[in-house]
């Protein structure tokens, strides 16, 4: 069966990459996680103290910064993050990051090259919009603030992850107001996108009713 590319979009804490990886899993496709590499430029520039604002500094650490997926876990310039990039602290760096041109320029440029070929899922926030608007499946994923912020949270405390309902609640009203209304590639639904919302049902449910979309075009 020929394989065609799957964007997923769609607000912080909607369980995007956890639907992406099931599915990618049963279609035996590759998924890619592009909000774990906005995380890692989060993460770089919190632990070396870049002043991202200053391009000359941006421009350097982004030239140096090689990420790398394997077996589920997360690299960054060969040091295993996958859990370090998962923090609130991070989670808010990473929606400031991203709205910088430099930092998106990279890594969209970066996707799009990994997914030149087909067999892919990228889920994040302008997939549908900007790195692959020609893919043959695009979704837009939706879930009230509150049902997100009760799955991450539960997330969090399964990894073993120290958290707070109330903080991770106003964090993503945060992060969804910062995601939609920066100047470029705002989050928004694309316009032939399929909207699930998934505030009331199950992963199974979500793992179906994406799949559903998918075979009707493969
Ligand atoms: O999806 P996740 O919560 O891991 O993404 C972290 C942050 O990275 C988001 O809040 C968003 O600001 C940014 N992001 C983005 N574009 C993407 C994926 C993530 O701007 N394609």
């Amino acid at each position: 069966m020929a394989k065609i590319n799957i964007a997923i979009d769609g607000p912080s804490g909607v369980g995007k990459s956890t639907i992406a990886d099931i599915v990618a899993d049963k279609l035996n496709y590759v998924h890619l996680d592009t909000g774990a590499m906005y995380r890692c430029v989060a993460y770089y520039v919190l632990k070396n103290e870049i002043d991202y604002s200053n391009e000359e500094l941006l421009e350097k650490a982004l030239s140096d910064l090689k990420i790398s997926f394997q077996n589920d876990h997360v690299y960054l310039n060969g040091e295993d993050v996958t859990k370090e990039i998962r923090t609130n602290d991070i989670s808010m760096m990473a929606s400031k990051t991203s709205a910088v041109p430099m930092v998106r320029q990279k890594l969209v440029d970066l996707q799009k090259e990994i997914a030149k070929s087909k067999g892919y899922i990228l889920d994040g926030r302008d997939i549908c919009t900007v790195v692959l608007p020609d893919a043959e499946v695009k979704i837009f994923m939706n879930a009230d603030a509150k049902a997100r912020a009760q799955r991450r949270y539960d997330e969090y405390i399964n990894k073993g992850i120290d958290a707070d309902y109330e903080t991770i609640y106003q964090d993503i009203i945060a992060r969804d107001y910062q995601d939609s209304h920066r100047k470029i590639s705002p989050l928004k639904k694309a316009d032939d996108a399929i909207e699930i919302d998934t505030s009331h049902l199950t992963i199974d449910e979500v793992v179906d009713a994406v799949l559903n979309i998918i075979n009707k075009e493969i």
